[in-house]
């Protein structure tokens, strides 16, 4: 008889025939920095998880140091929004301001920008409108001043989140052109049109006021598709490739793993994290364990970077074992 259950007999064979595991160094921790003074607000659908002003932000970096999670990406909340987003590639923005001290506070600490316009404008879609819709190309050319923005403050690496044709050949140019060819392009390469993100939208204050985004994030049911946009950032020169959300695409993660010579990044979304704290909170289900299951599944399915709100809890976890 074959007998598969020779191996599970206690966990110290388990361990050693464990075939996935995440580590503290698999990790992407995102934080939200609001403009402003004294700001330390928890955001309501996500536990746990708050918004801070840059002078407050210190506790919150230190704990992320003390922890060993390589790195951060950081999104903006800034003061005044306007039609195109301007405050995305003002020198003095506020996501500018944040790299320049984390890098000059915490240099050990991996920063990583999200490159998008969806918090900064105020109908709070990913770009310039144009017709009711977001417009590729003018919106293509802020892109290509955002990123070099970015740059310029010191950013480790650049993540596009925004999902538009040529976003990432025109940042590469931009920034090759401007002499940052070292610096890394994380491509949201396959992000879904997907309802996962609420509560990052009440974290960002970045809902559509009109409309949706299904013009340019991608429709959830296709898997080839998947690839063709996969297939076009890695061509155009993206280091990583991203899907987004996690749980419910992990066959997308493990095409792209299978298919592309090339790290795969998954991003735990807002309402993943949102529904296990959720749960978790009536008793109704044991955290900890379905957060390493769910955060093991991404490993699984080929993930070899997991952008997560759960990063701190996963690094407390791991380090007291
Ligand atoms: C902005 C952006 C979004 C997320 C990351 N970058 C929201 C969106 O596309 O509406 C979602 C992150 C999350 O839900 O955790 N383009």
């Amino acid at each position: 008889m074959n007998r598969t259950r020779r191996l599970r007999k206690n966990e110290n064979i388990r361990r050693l025939v464990r075939e996935n595991r995440v580590t503290v160094d698999d990790l992407i921790y995102p934080i939200f920095i609001e403009e402003g003074n004294q700001i330390e607000s928890e955001i309501e659908s996500m536990p746990g998880i708050n918004r801070y002003s840059l002078d407050t932000i210190s506790k919150e970096l230190d704990e992320v140091v003390a922890l060993k999670i390589p790195a951060v990406l950081l999104f903006g909340i800034p003061a005044s929004k306007d039609d195109e987003g301007s405050n995305t590639w003002d020198d003095n923005g506020i996501v500018q301001q944040a790299i320049r001290f984390i890098k000059k506070n915490y240099p050990g600490l991996y920063v990583i920008s999200d490159i998008c316009f969806c918090e900064y404008t105020n109908h709070g879609h990913c770009g310039v409108i144009h017709d009711n819709d977001v417009d590729n190309d003018a919106t293509l050319i802020n892109l290509a001043k955002q990123s070099l923005s970015h740059a310029k403050a010191g950013a480790d690496m650049l993540a596009p989140s925004g999902m538009l044709d040529g976003a990432i050949i025109t940042m590469r140019e931009a920034l090759d052109h401007a002499g940052y060819y070292d610096l890394p392009i994380m491509g949201y390469s396959v992000k879904f049109a997907s309802a996962f993100y609420g509560p990052f939208r009440d974290a960002a204050d970045s809902t559509p006021t009109f409309g949706d985004r299904r013009t340019y994030q991608m429709d959830p049911p296709n898997r080839d598709e998947a690839h063709r946009e996969a297939f076009y950032d890695d061509q155009e020169g993206a280091d990583i490739l991203m899907v987004k959300p996690a749980l419910s695409y992990l066959d997308i993660i493990r095409d792209l793993k299978d298919q592309f010579d090339k790290p795969i990044a998954c991003y735990n979304v807002s309402g993943e994290y949102s529904m296990i704290k959720a749960a978790s909170m009536q008793d109704w289900i044991d955290e900890k364990r379905v957060m390493m299951e769910s955060l093991t599944s991404m490993k699984r399915a080929g993930a070899d970077i997991i952008i997560t709100y759960f990063a701190k809890d996963v690094a407390k976890l791991l380090n007291n074992e």
